[in-house]
């Protein structure tokens, strides 16, 4: 693989935990378990190869609508996951990020990612994004309105108000579980974005899984709209 193909920003909708525990006759939180652990070290492999930006779908604005025991899971993994990633960011000089509205988790978790993320601020080289609480409409609704607040709406106001301002572009998007759709994940970043969908359910979706996936990135040619001279 050329080192320029390797993409500098992946974005992943983490997509197969319950049916991973499904599969085993489990319940769905023993695929969760499974789907929060796998997540350490795809994040590690993909620093390691050269990516600069990680996006992580983890929890959606409409999640909220699962059964509030899974909701109550989800934010205990979370808690519990976001030190274990803190830990490696600092050592890594990653920076962290929890980006999304946060106004429904409980104000001890928003402390907690406050604490965490506070510790590696200071590194700007890469960033581990961890979505929670997010849609992409909303993030959208929030950068237009804050654009207007600063002067006029325009493609770059908009983009330096997402929450996603200043890192790389978004080159490309993983989802795993089998659906080929984006659910609402970063929609203005994806304008140009490769996409790239498998079957293999997030908590089986090991390094080698990743490789492939950068592969056939690697692969595309990217036109934006433009012809090939
Ligand atoms: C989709 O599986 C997965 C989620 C809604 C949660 C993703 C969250 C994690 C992997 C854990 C927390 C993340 C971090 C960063 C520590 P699903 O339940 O929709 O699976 P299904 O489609 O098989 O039902």
């Amino acid at each position: 693989m050329e080192g320029n193909n390797i993409p500098l920003h992946v974005g992943i909708i983490m997509d197969g935990n319950g049916r991973w525990a499904q599969k085993r006759g489990k319940e769905r939180s023993y695929g969760h378990k499974a789907g929060s652990a796998n997540v350490d070290r795809i994040v590690e492999h993909a620093f390691t190869i050269g990516v600069k930006s990680v996006t992580l779908y983890a929890f959606s604005s409409e999640n909220w609508a699962r059964p509030a025991e899974e909701v109550q899971q989800l934010m205990k993994l979370l808690a519990h996951y976001l030190k274990k990633l803190t830990a490696k960011a600092v050592k890594k000089q990653i920076r962290l990020n929890v980006l999304g509205a946060k106004e429904r988790l409980s104000a001890d978790l928003n402390a907690v990612i406050e604490k965490y993320t506070a510790k590696t601020a200071m590194f700007t080289e890469r960033n581990l994004n961890v979505l929670v609480d997010y849609g992409g409409r909303g993030e959208i609704v929030r950068a237009a309105r804050r654009a207007a607040e600063k002067g006029e709406i325009t493609e770059e106001s908009l983009a330096e108000n997402l929450y996603t301002a200043g890192q790389p572009e978004l080159d490309l998007i993983i989802r795993t579980g089998g659906e080929i759709r984006l659910s609402n994940f970063l929609l203005y970043q994806a304008a140009y974005a490769e996409l790239y969908f498998t079957d293999v359910l997030w908590p089986d979706f090991d390094e080698a899984e990743f490789d492939k996936a950068i592969e056939n990135y690697s692969k595309r040619k990217r036109r934006y709209g433009k012809v090939e001279c």
